[in-house]
């Protein structure tokens, strides 16, 4: 076998896996149906081959699987909203290939541009790590906070203070939040969260940002998500309500330009700079990670106690869990900052566990 089409079915494969570890089991098992259909030289080899030469980084089969369920969602791909919880359907564990094989067959202009999209999503549920960061960094310093979001995408995690947050112990937030985050939500030790944190800016950017209030911009995000996943979409959809009522602008650019140019401006005197990112770093090129990395130490060497400067970021650490890690400056004699390990976080924000 070829190796880039060893390449593309290890994508489909190691996908399956992932789907079945995070509860999707209706994407497990189309997706095992969908690498025999690649294996036999059907229609999905023909989709999926040669659109990237990194199928799994650019996450080929779930731009598949998304256009598919876009049209599901419109009600243009009837076969499948009897089996998709998300359109109303109930999937019961049969095996739903031949339904989804007649959709591409159908649609096979709208698959082919679907393929072209990258995938992405906006995990509200990520907002229980940041906030978590967030309250830490707000005791620490006793200054209100202005936040600088990187590959914010639509720039619901932007809208943290939004949202509610009740580990059992504290709280954060908006109590009277349609996104609820509950103490189901962290595990072990918690963190100690701050009630209101005061925020005296917040601005975001994407490279390719999403418009959270337009319809369109709503059906790609919820196209993005696994049909039978009900509990994320509800948050998404009750995110989508927060955002109408908080409007945060995501500018389109490239995040070590936009960052350069923010910090640029130098850190302001009373309040906390505090530049965040999840899941984002593995999709930024070399030059952009350099670039953010010399944005943050320039702008570190300026910063003082009245106007320190904080780098939260989510990001991966292992198959199983993401880090939320925390770089403080000043810090006397150390120009790269310090350095924490904060908590130990699922891919989607559950099971919290603090570790600072
Ligand atoms: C997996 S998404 C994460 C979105 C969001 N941070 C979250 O946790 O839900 C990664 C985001 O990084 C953005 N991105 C990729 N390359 C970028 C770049 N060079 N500059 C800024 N954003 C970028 C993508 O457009 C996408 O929105």
């Amino acid at each position: 076998m070829p190796e880039q089409q060893f390449t593309v079915i290890q994508a489909i494969e190691h996908q399956a896996t992932a789907c079945a570890r995070v509860g999707s089991a209706l994407y497990a098992s189309l997706l095992t149906g969908l690498a025999a259909d690649y294996l036999s030289g059907g229609v999905t080899a023909e989709l999926l081959e040669g659109v990237s030469d990194q199928p799994l980084h650019d996450a080929i089969p779930l731009r598949y699987l998304a256009t598919a369920h876009r049209l599901a969602l419109t009600g243009d791909a009837p076969e499948l909203v009897p089996h998709y919880p998300s359109c109303g359907g109930q999937w019961a564990g049969a095996d739903i290939t031949d339904a989804f094989l007649s959709v591409v067959a159908h649609h096979r202009r709208e698959f082919l541009q679907g393929m072209l999209q990258n995938v992405q999503t906006n995990e509200v549920g990520r907002a229980v790590a940041l906030t978590a960061g967030f309250s830490m960094v707000a005791a620490r310093h006793g200054l209100p906070l202005r936040t600088l979001e990187i590959g914010g995408s639509a720039g619901l995690l932007s809208r943290w203070p939004s949202y509610g947050y009740d580990t059992g112990e504290s709280t954060a937030g908006d109590p009277e939040s349609p996104v609820q985050f509950d103490a189901s939500w962290y595990t072990g030790a918690l963190p100690a969260l701050h009630g209101a944190i005061a925020v005296v800016e917040r601005a975001s950017s994407d490279i390719a940002p999403i418009d959270a209030s337009t319809p369109a911009g709503q059906l790609s995000m919820l196209s993005f998500l696994w049909p039978d996943q009900l509990e994320r979409r509800a948050r998404l959809q009750a995110a989508f309500r927060v955002a109408e009522l908080d409007p945060v602008r995501v500018d389109q650019a490239d995040a070590g330009e936009w960052l350069a140019a923010r910090l640029g401006c130098g850190l302001p005197d009373g309040v906390a700079t505090v530049v965040f990112h999840s899941i984002v770093w593995q999709y930024l090129p070399r030059s952009t990670k350099d670039a953010v990395r010399a944005a943050l130490a320039e702008a570190g060497r300026t910063a003082t106690p009245a106007s320190p400067l904080c780098w939260l970021r989510m990001e991966p650490a292992n198959a199983e869990h993401a880090d939320l890690r925390l770089t403080s400056w000043p810090v006397s004699g150390c120009a790269d900052g310090h350095e924490e390990l904060l908590a130990h976080v699922g891919y989607h924000g559950a099971d919290l566990r603090w570790l600072s």
